[in-house]
């Protein structure tokens, strides 16, 4: 898969360059490209944000430098084109899915008070919301995103994981365990030393219906 990643701020996706986002990166499973936005703009500061008309607080993104990039990036629309705005529909491990089946995803960070609507209506496909809050920008989602989507992508994770993990069945993970067997005097649950697999299974059931109950009873529902 490609993702195409269009920021005022290319440095801080770093962090898609580490641990196993990094690894699926140098093994070529995942293609992540962070493109700068300001280098689109053709105003000779470079600027890319300007006052709202109409007047209100904060700047809103120029159409200008953030349209070429996307027609420069992907010039064909062969990309699902995602804009990060808590405006958005709620990102979902059903949507993840979804986005996952595609071959290229492009995804537009929003910045300052938000963008000129008229990128929305031209070019974008789908606006994406991490939750209901509102960050600084849509850095941290357009992360978010990549991650959650990266760990469908073939040759990412262990398979086997996407099984077990939250919300794969509707219902929360189960706690898991590794050595000492006797932390700090807490004890690990006698049935994972047991070896009887119907039991741990059982077991693994039951707990991951208590925390669902506890802590998100609205997926019970
Ligand atoms: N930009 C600011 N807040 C956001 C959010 N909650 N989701 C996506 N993009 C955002």
């Amino acid at each position: 898969m490609k993702i195409d990643i269009l920021t005022l701020f290319p440095e801080t996706f770093s962090y898609l360059n580490e641990s196993i986002i990094g690894r699926a990166q140098k093994s070529g499973a995942l293609e992540i490209n962070v493109h700068d936005i300001r280098n689109y703009s053709t105003d000779k500061h470079k600027k890319c944000d300007d006052y709202p008309f109409g007047g209100g607080a904060g700047m809103v993104m120029m159409p200008q430098p953030v349209y070429d990039a996307i027609n420069a990036i992907d010039p064909r629309h062969e990309s699902i084109r995602i804009f990060t705005s808590p405006k958005g529909k709620t990102l979902s491990q059903g949507l993840v899915c979804e986005l996952a089946k595609s071959k290229n995803l492009l995804i537009l960070c929003g910045h300052y008070e938000g963008i000129d609507e008229r990128i929305i209506e031209l070019c974008i496909d789908l606006e994406v919301s991490i939750g209901d809050y509102v960050l600084t920008g849509g850095e941290l989602p357009a992360m978010v995103i990549t991650d959650a989507v990266s760990r469908y992508v073939s040759g990412v994770i262990n398979e086997n994981s996407l099984q077990e993990e939250s919300f794969s069945s509707n219902l929360l993970e189960y706690p898991q365990y590794t050595r000492p067997q006797d932390f700090k005097g807490v004890k690990v649950p006698d049935v994972l030393l047991s070896g009887n697999h119907a039991e741990i299974e059982k077991w693994r059931k039951q707990k991951s219906l208590e925390i669902t109950k506890k802590n998100r009873p609205d997926l019970l529902k």
